[in-house]
């Protein structure tokens, strides 16, 4: 699958190793152990996907379903390619690919306001905040947009 020269495609156990490279350099601390990133890809129902630049991985998407809700849990793009519509491709495609979800939810950081400014451009509504949420004691933002047929 590619959109413009970026290409992606569906993870496999096969790149545990990739991914938790750019998780550890997107999110630092909160990056997944490679442990956990092999159990994210072992269950049918999530879907990971991968951008590669000129054949170097540059981002990815985590989501996950749980009847008519699709949740994103992470995306992430790598420092210098960030603002040149990486995440928005993977997140359009998690759109088109969408198989009978309603909705996505996303939790974000209340701090986070890259993250905030994303999903609103995308349309994303916050709908919930939970308080002190995150280990940093932040506040999670919960937000949510209706795909086809929801909402
Ligand atoms: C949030 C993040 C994933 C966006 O990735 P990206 O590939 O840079 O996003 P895009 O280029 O597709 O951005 C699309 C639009 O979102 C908005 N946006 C993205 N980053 C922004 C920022 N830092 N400040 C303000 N608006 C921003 C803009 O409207 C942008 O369009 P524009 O560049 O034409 O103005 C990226 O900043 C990132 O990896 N952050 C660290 C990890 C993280 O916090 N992930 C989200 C929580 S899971």
């Amino acid at each position: 699958m590619q959109r413009a020269s970026i290409l992606f495609h569906r993870c496999g156990i096969d790149t545990v190793e990739t991914l938790s490279g750019l998780d550890a350099v997107i999110f630092g601390d909160a990056a997944y152990s490679k442990d956990l990133w092999r159990g994210e890809l072992a269950v049918s129902s999530n879907q990971v996907w991968l951008a590669e630049k000129a054949g170097e991985a540059v981002g990815f998407l985590s989501a996950g379903q749980s009847g008519l809700d699709l949740e994103i849990r992470k995306v992430g793009t790598l420092p210098v390619f960030q603002r040149q519509g990486i995440a928005s491709t993977l997140l359009q495609h998690l759109i088109e690919t969408n198989n009978g979800a309603e909705r996505l939810l996303i939790d974000v950081s209340h701090t986070n306001e890259a993250a905030l400014a994303f999903y609103e451009r995308w349309g994303f509504a916050r709908i919930h905040r939970r308080p002190r949420y995150y280990s940093d004691g932040s506040d999670a933002i919960v937000m949510e947009k209706g795909l086809a047929g929801g909402l």
